[in-house]
């Protein structure tokens, strides 16, 4: 099987966690290759432009926003959160006269002069924005059971060197575990048994239905009661767990964002309803990062491999989910490309293996 290796376009990209853009505060972010820059004013609303001065390509992000304008740091001219020109320095008062008349008649007016917007949409704690041409359809994914206004109780970020196809590959495959993540507090590889899942299609997606975790993951057995959870996988790389003991809830996004071809940013987020869970953030960020750290360890080892471009081996039924995610972003850009609905390929099934 050959991975398509370019970036899924007009889809909405999971950007960053609410809480690293404080109010008047600005912060750059590559997303697929691109530069873009994210602002919130003082009220609380949110924007991103286009991280490049139309002047002469400094970044923004280089200069001074003052909650309501960014200035840029080379000719200072500024630019308000719809992306247009505010104010040109250099113009004197007669330029700027002239220019201030009717918009149409003067090309150099400052307001004609403007640098790109991304949609973006702030909801659950996390911003998102949608990269393409089209115009936004539909809106980012909703995690199951949270408000609007709910905010992750955990969030942890890394960055893989590696592209968003093995980065999603690498944490949606079953196989690696005992390999990857031994550990004496969580498994051994000696603790690998068969185990078999039934799996089926979500919105563009598919999703490891409800089902007791594994009885080898010790971390689960500390939310004590009759466990169960569910696994979604959706595009362009959002894996959301839902673990339910009784009444209590464990959500985590992970969050799977291309900074690159080479680069992908890994954001866990995770939410919970237990009023003791913040005792449990100390352990839970440290194994978060420990595993993070493995996951990121291994496919550093890959690239190593991969830079001969070799040709891959996909096996049933451990490798299934690698290969649905490369047909549903088939499915998705072909769907897009005949301006017809997207058919979901995956099919309703039980896939085995053992780990
Ligand atoms: S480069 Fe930004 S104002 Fe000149
Ligand atoms: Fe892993």
């Amino acid at each position: 099987m050959s991975a398509d290796k370019s970036f899924l376009e007009n889809i909405w990209y999971f950007a960053m966690p609410s809480r690293a853009l404080s109010s008047k505060r600005m912060a750059a972010l590559e997303l697929l290759g691109q530069p873009l820059l994210f602002l919130r004013d003082g009220a609380g609303k949110v924007a991103a432009l286009r991280d490049l001065c139309p002047h002469r390509a400094v970044p923004l992000s280089c200069g001074h926003f003052d909650g309501q304008e960014v200035e840029c740091r080379y000719h200072g001219w500024r630019f308000g959160l719809d992306g247009r020109c505010a104010h040109i320095p250099s113009l004197t008062q007669a330029q700027r006269l002239r220019t201030c008349g009717s918009e149409d008649s003067a090309p150099t007016h400052p307001l004609r002069i403007r640098t790109r917007t991304y949609p973006i949409v702030e909801q659950q704690g996390a911003l998102w924005t949608w990269m393409g041409d089209a115009p936004p359809q539909g809106e980012p994914p909703r995690l199951p059971e949270l408000a609007d206004d709910a905010r992750p109780n955990l969030v942890l970020s890394m960055d893989f060197p590696c592209s968003v196809d093995h980065a999603v590959m690498g944490l949606m495959d079953p196989a690696h575990g005992p390999f990857v993540h031994q550990s004496w507090f969580w498994r051994r590889r000696s603790s690998a048994y068969d185990k078999s899942k039934a799996f089926g299609p979500v919105p563009y997606g598919f999703a490891m239905r409800r089902h007791p975790p594994s009885r080898n993951g010790l971390a689960y057995r500390l939310l004590g009661g009759r466990l169960e959870t569910e696994i979604l996988f959706t595009l362009p790389g959002q894996r959301v767990e839902s673990i339910t003991a009784g009444q209590r809830r464990v959500i985590s996004h992970t969050a799977i964002t291309p900074l690159n071809e080479r680069t992908t940013r890994i954001t866990h987020m995770m939410y919970w309803n237990m009023p003791w869970g913040f005792l449990l953030k100390p352990l839970l960020r440290r194994w978060t990062r420990l595993f993070l750290g493995q996951d990121r360890a291994i496919v550093a080892l890959q690239e190593r491999g991969l830079r001969y471009d070799p040709p891959l081996t996909f096996i049933a039924d451990a490798d299934t989910q690698a290969r649905w995610y490369a047909q549903l972003k088939r499915e998705y850009r072909q769907a897009q490309a005949e301006k017809r609905p997207f058919i979901n390929p995956v099919p309703e099934t039980v896939l085995a293996w053992r780990s």
